[in-house]
């Protein structure tokens, strides 16, 4: 027997027993004659000790062990003079009577501790140690139980996990494929799905009414702290359902998550339109922890000469609460803050509203002070308060003031990471325009359905078609999304056709699709929520690699097992791909 008891389990109502254990030794200390041995499992750590006294070359042997050695040890549990009420095991320690070394270690690279020394490209290249320190535990004993409690819920409200496959052909969800050489069909290759869209849609064809799987899904897109190239999803779909069913069923889910694993009531997840979210947020993912929300003032701000202004698009500011009194550097910092090339913003004009009532802005010259205060009323503005204003054309600038509400969200300490938003962002455009290829891309996936009463400004303007698309969005990150799918074949293919494919384009990518789409489709719809994200969130990780066992880095690279990496000319032979020179 290895072990009667795990490191976490033993309390002062086991004194006197005999147990016996097995872990790593997570440290020792020599203080006089007796040795401590901080003995670690996944479920813990309890203290040994070895008393020179009773057993001299027992604790001799204690002494020759080093961190991360793999011991099973067999003694009486023991109530200890000096408890540590810090660690669960804390009351009792074992008097050990036999120590068996299982199996000695290499000194690790960096401690194994909570806050250890090692950096981040060590510990990726070491996985295997750092998963043994407990936050990466405690993360992927989070991640499993958010899995178990996905499944459980979504099972309980009808729905079947199916699996659908790997090796496909490119879904088109507008990322770069990760793609896989077939040696038996030569110059031809299986793509990874970056979802299993395609399938899910087939499942409803063929009548498996509500799919669910927890699903990995691979994208050769640029990486970030939110994003990795193989990730998974919580993917859904149901067939006889509009959007309110789709987002009733997973507010469920939401509710669901956070009441079993934070015991939190989130109360009922409020919606905002895509239009508005970009309006008074400039983001299509706010973070809605705070308010700040954006007010424009064309009408004040145009016809006054100030040629910033006047050449605007738009002119749209903020005003933080209580922030009146920044000095020169500070503001500086934030105008220096805007001007960073991921902001884009040219300059920041601020208006200061003094503690004594007076204002100072920017753009004295250009503004009367009644005329400022004008501004002020319209930005509910209160002395000591700053607005701050931005120019110029209107996505640019609202992306960038959306950057800036962040920044002073995070400067004021309101971006609390234990308080959650939730929030349903609805009704997103159908396209968007690409100014480089000149042409519209479907903005969720060519599947999405427009809204019924949208479907004429198709051939007016098809801009202005809102979808049936919605993503939930929790404290500003973008958790999932979905859509209301097209489920007539003429609508689709004039989708096709505004998204620039030609009929036998059409046909060669998505024909499988369009066909079943002839044998009686339902009308179907889903969704899928990034559960990297969503364990993240509920984590308080600053970055979806936290929450995964074997993450890669940034440049999509797994340090440990040293991938991706050459193949050698057998290989590339077999499956009929040649090298270009140099490579
Ligand atoms: P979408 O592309 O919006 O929709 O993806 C759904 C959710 O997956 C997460 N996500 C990612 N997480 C980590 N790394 C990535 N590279 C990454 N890319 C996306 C996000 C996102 O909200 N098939 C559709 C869903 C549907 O219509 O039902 C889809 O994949 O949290």
């Amino acid at each position: 027997m290895y072990r009667s008891h795990t490191c976490g389990e033993l309390r002062m109502k086991h004194t006197g027993q005999a147990v016996t254990l097995s872990g790593w030794v997570q440290r020792s200390r020599d203080l006089g004659g007796m040795t401590f041995v901080d003995l670690r499992d996944r479920y813990g750590i309890t203290q040994l000790v070895f008393n020179m006294e009773v057993d001299p070359s027992l604790c001799l042997e204690a002494r020759k062990l080093g961190r991360e050695y793999v011991i099973r040890v067999t003694g009486v549990v023991t109530e200890r003079s000096n408890k540590n009420p810090k660690m669960p095991t804390g009351d009792i320690e074992i008097a050990v009577e036999k120590l068996e070394l299982l199996n000695a270690s290499k000194i690790p690279p960096f401690t194994i501790e909570d806050n250890t020394d090692g950096g981040e490209e060590l510990r990726m290249k070491y996985r295997y140690l750092d998963l043994r320190r407990s936050p990466n535990l405690k993360n992927l004993e989070l991640r499993h139980r958010m899995a178990m409690e996905t499944r459980d819920y979504l099972s309980s409200q009808g729905f079947i996990d199916i699996e659908t496959p790997c090796m496909i052909k490119s879904t088109p969800e507008g990322a770069r494929d990760f793609v896989v050489p077939s040696r038996m069909n030569p110059g031809q290759f299986y793509a990874l799905p970056q979802s299993p869209q395609t399938f899910k849609q087939l499942l409803m064809v063929a009548g498996y009414d509500r799919y669910m799987q927890i699903v990995k899904c691979f994208r050769d897109e640029d990486l970030r702290a939110d994003r990795q190239p193989e990730f998974t999803q919580i993917d859904c779909e149901m067939a006889f359902v509009e959007q309110e069913d789709v987002l009733e069923t997973f507010s469920g889910l939401i509710h669901h998550l956070f009441h079993a694993i934070k015991d939190l009531r989130i109360g009922r997840i409020p919606k905002m339109t895509w239009a508005d979210a970009m309006r008074y947020y400039g983001s299509d993912k706010p973070d809605t922890r705070f308010d700040m929300k954006f007010t424009e003032v064309p009408d004040l701000a145009k016809g006054r000469g100030f040629s910033v202004f006047e050449e605007a698009e738009l002119v749209v500011g903020i005003c933080a609460k209580g922030c009146g009194d920044y000095s020169r550097k500070q503001l500086d910092e934030l105008t220096d803050f805007v001007k960073r090339p991921q902001v884009g913003a040219r300059g920041l004009i601020y208006v200061k509203y003094n503690s004594d009532g007076t204002i100072k802005s920017t753009i004295d010259k250009f503004f009367t002070e009644d005329e400022l205060r004008e501004w002020m009323r319209r930005f509910d503005a209160e002395p000591n308060d700053l607005i701050m204003i931005l120019a110029g054309e209107t996505l640019r600038t609202r992306k960038a003031l959306s950057e800036l509400r962040l920044e002073m969200g995070n400067r004021l300490g309101l971006r609390d990471p234990e308080r959650y938003e939730v929030l349903w962002v609805v009704d997103f455009p159908l396209l968007e325009w690409d100014e480089e290829t000149k042409r519209f891309y479907a903005m969720h996936h060519p599947f999405t359905s427009p809204k019924p009463e949208d479907i004429p400004l198709l051939d007016t303007d098809p801009g202005a078609v809102r979808a049936n698309a919605y993503d939930l969005v929790i404290n500003g990150v973008e958790i999932g999304g979905g859509s209301i799918r097209i489920h007539n074949k003429e609508l689709q293919r004039r989708m096709f056709q505004v998204l620039g494919f030609t009929e036998e384009k059409a046909q060669e990518q998505f024909g499988f699709l369009m066909n079943a789409f002839e044998y009686g489709a339902p009308p179907h719809g889903g969704i899928a929520f990034g559960f990297d994200r969503l364990v993240a969130m509920f984590a308080g990780a600053d970055s979806i690699r936290d929450v995964i066992a074997f993450p890669k880095n940034n440049s999509g690279r797994d340090m440990m097992i040293d991938s991706p990496a050459p193949l050698d000319e057998e290989q590339l032979k077999e499956i009929h791909i040649r090298l270009r020179e140099g490579i």
